[in-house]
């Protein structure tokens, strides 16, 4: 169940980072405290779902983050529903860090991920529809991805009042070693 709550700040760090402080890599073991708690602010706010330690450590090649130090201020990650179908989830950057291009950044390395994988096909179910659609995605319907709805949307209390937009983006790839 996602209901947005605003008044909940995320501020995993006091002072915005410079963005040469940031780096943008895979998580480690190592990173699994921090980036469980980024995630599970947003949840309290209503922004994302909850995830538990031992789920993220076994989805770990899965995700991409930004650290400053120790600690993870921005994530996202893609779920593979089938080999060509996978949703990008869980992406936050913290509110001290927005408006950086971190947000930015971790899609497109997202996309890099799916791409390695050739998935031709990325969604995502959000409210922050225009973000999304800076980085290429369109609108769509919901029922396009009955994987998603039937795993998450079915078990939620608010389906009928869903106040989230299902967008995507498709690739297409050209075959390698094709014959010229
Ligand atoms: C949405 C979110 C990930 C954006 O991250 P960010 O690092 O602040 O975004 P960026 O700085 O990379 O912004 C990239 C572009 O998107 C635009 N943008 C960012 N957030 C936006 C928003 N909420 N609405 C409209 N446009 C937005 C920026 O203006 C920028 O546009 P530009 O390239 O024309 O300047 C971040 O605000 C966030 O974590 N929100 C709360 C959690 C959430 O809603 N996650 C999405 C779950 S699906």
């Amino acid at each position: 169940m996602l209901i947005k709550l605003d008044a909940i700040e995320v501020d995993v760090i006091a002072e915005r980072p410079s963005a040469e402080d940031v780096v943008l890599t895979k998580p480690t073991e190592a990173d699994l405290d921090s980036l469980v708690t980024l995630i599970n602010a947003y949840a309290k706010r209503g922004d994302l779902l909850p995830r538990t330690a031992d789920s993220v450590k076994e989805s770990l090649p899965d995700w991409v983050i930004a650290k400053v130090g120790d600690t993870v201020i921005a994530c996202g990650s893609l779920l593979r529903y089938s080999p060509v179908l996978a949703e990008v989830r869980s992406l936050a950057v913290a509110d001290t860090a927005q408006g950086l291009g971190l947000g930015r950044q971790i899609v497109a390395q997202l996309e890099i991920d799916a791409q390695k994988q050739k998935i031709p096909t990325l969604f995502a179910l959000t409210r922050v529809v225009q973000f999304f659609e800076k980085m290429g995605f369109t609108i769509t319907e919901k029922e396009y991805f009955p994987q998603k709805v039937w795993n998450d949307c079915n078990h939620c209390p608010i389906q009928d009042n869903c106040d989230e937009t299902a967008v995507v983006k498709k690739f297409s790839y050209q075959e390698e070693n094709k014959e010229k």
